[in-house]
């Protein structure tokens, strides 16, 4: 029987140190409903890739077969999810719904003010204009890419601050999401006040979905206080990163998430959430202000920013039903049998990975697995996208769909207009929540290693033939060199 935990590559793997043995747990579920997908010809995906101009984000979906592209809004939501929708109070103003959330919101974060928005973007464009200016810095242990964007639209330039193991996809240590805390020291003393945020991202997406820990969490605060700047947690993926803490960090495997969630949040001043990752909803955002007598002035300016950009702030551009499915999504997504389903998918993958010698950031994170397409290809220069040669070929191998986070996706130099060098060049495979099953993940690591033995046929990568001036990679157009 090829059942639960049957894979024969993985069941003796057992990590070192006390990282997890891995095999593929149960799924704490049965489905109810399906979605067919469908498989193409090799030949099929071919032609789809160079229509699409070798850009993922340009095929149609149907022409996928495991979508991997994001864990964002992806999720198969749960029965109560479903049957809360029902509920939805569509009020313009002033709505049940809205009522629902903020007290569900208040019970978990503790946070006095909460907004909610679209997604997380949406908080961020209302934010980062409130706390940024040109002249001014964001320092974070790292921006996802709309982060990125928003500092840089608010006039202001973001950096990067990761722990140095964060960057090594080799370098098997716990919570590689952290923020550099010396360096945030150095950076303070030489910027002075012209650091207008601090952005704890939990998990680290663009570090492989890696974890922070309380620890950090806590001295990155006390920094923050020492030198007054605010910190604003950006939570997308907060109930995976308790998740770690619980199992990784001292002192807390007899803590319960909820428990560990409420200590992390009272390390921030604010956050912004895109509640499309942990509450497992299909839309939805929140921005929220700790301590709303404080910040009267930044509460009143949100509200006026919501209105104007989102919709009323009592339904912040969502619906009812939408609203109602995060009042539930919130909780469960904190539920321990659920999260231990969740990382043990991507701990199943890894092993198989680790079994055939692919490259990946290890440990694995919380939301997918990150291939290192620059062990992959050492021999395709970051100025031709080997993370976006991987992704390619994971179409054309099996249908899969992921995306570069490497050189292709972090772009030109907003100063200089000269391409960065991307500190690791990573192929993100992106788990949706409660989507694929053991068979899919096989596909998945069978169709890495089928790459991974052709890989010096693959000579040359891509160049951009044409690209917008921000976010590039979602829109630009490539062509093989
Ligand atoms: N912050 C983090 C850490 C994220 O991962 C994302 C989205 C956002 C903010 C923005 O939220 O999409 O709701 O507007 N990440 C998705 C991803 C898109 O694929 O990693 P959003």
């Amino acid at each position: 029987m090829r059942g639960v935990g049957q894979s024969p590559t993985v069941l003796k793997k057992e990590r070192e140190g006390d990282f997890f043995m891995s095999k593929y747990v149960a799924e704490p579920f049965r489905i109810k409903m399906v979605e067919p997908i469908k498989m193409t010809t090799g030949e099929e995906r071919l032609m789809k890739i160079k229509e699409a101009d070798f850009n993922l984000f340009n095929l149609a979906s149907e022409d996928v077969y495991i979508d991997l592209l994001t864990d964002s809004g992806t999720g198969a939501m749960s029965q109560e999810q479903w049957s809360a929708m029902f509920l939805g109070d569509e009020a313009y103003a002033g709505g049940r719904s809205y009522r629902k959330l903020i007290e569900a919101g208040r019970d978990v974060f503790n946070y006095d003010y909460i907004q909610p928005v679209h997604q997380g973007r949406a908080g961020e464009k209302i934010l980062m204009p409130l706390l940024l200016k040109e002249g001014k810095f964001a320092v974070s242990n790292m921006h996802f890419d709309t982060t990125r964007a928003h500092v840089i639209l608010a006039g202001g330039r973001p950096i990067d601050n990761v722990v140095p193991e964060g960057k090594l996809p080799n370098v098997r240590s716990k919570f590689k999401g952290n923020m550099d805390v010396e360096r945030l020291e150095e950076l303070i003393e030489e910027k002075g006040d012209k650091i207008g945020v601090i952005i704890q991202t939990i998990t680290n997406n663009s570090a492989g979905g890696q974890p922070v820990s309380m620890k950090n969490m806590a001295e990155v605060y006390n920094i923050a206080k020492k030198y007054n700047i605010p910190l604003c947690i950006d939570a997308a993926r907060f109930a995976e990163n308790a998740f770690f803490i619980k199992r990784d960090e001292e002192g807390y495997r007899n803590t319960s998430i909820r428990d560990i969630v409420k200590e992390m949040f009272s390390y921030g001043d604010m956050f912004t959430m895109s509640a499309k990752k942990d509450f497992n909803v299909n839309m939805g955002g929140m921005l929220a202000i700790k301590d709303d007598k404080a910040n009267s002035d930044l509460v009143q300016n949100i509200k006026a920013s919501c209105i104007n950009f989102e919709g009323f702030y009592t339904y912040g551009g969502l619906s009812g039903r939408e609203l109602e499915a995060m009042s539930v999504g919130i909780y469960q997504g904190m539920e321990d049998s659920y999260l231990t389903y969740r990382i043990g998918q991507m701990e199943y993958l890894a092993a198989r990975l680790d079994a055939a010698g692919v490259v990946y950031q290890s440990p694995v994170g919380g939301h997918g697995v990150y291939i290192d397409a620059k062990a992959m290809f050492p021999h395709i220069p970051y100025y031709e996208f080997p993370a976006q040669v991987l992704a390619i070929e994971l179409y054309k191998e099996a249908g899969i769909r992921s995306c570069d986070i490497g050189s292709y996706m972090i772009g030109n130099d907003p100063d200089t207009n000269e391409q960065i060098e991307s500190e690791f060049e990573f192929t993100r495979l992106a788990v949706p929540r409660q989507v694929y099953t053991q068979a899919h993940f096989d596909v998945m690591a069978d169709a890495l290693i089928a790459i991974k033995e052709r890989a010096s046929t693959i000579e040359r990568g891509y160049k951009i033939t044409w690209q917008p001036p921000i976010l590039r990679h979602f829109q630009a157009k490539l062509d093989k060199i």
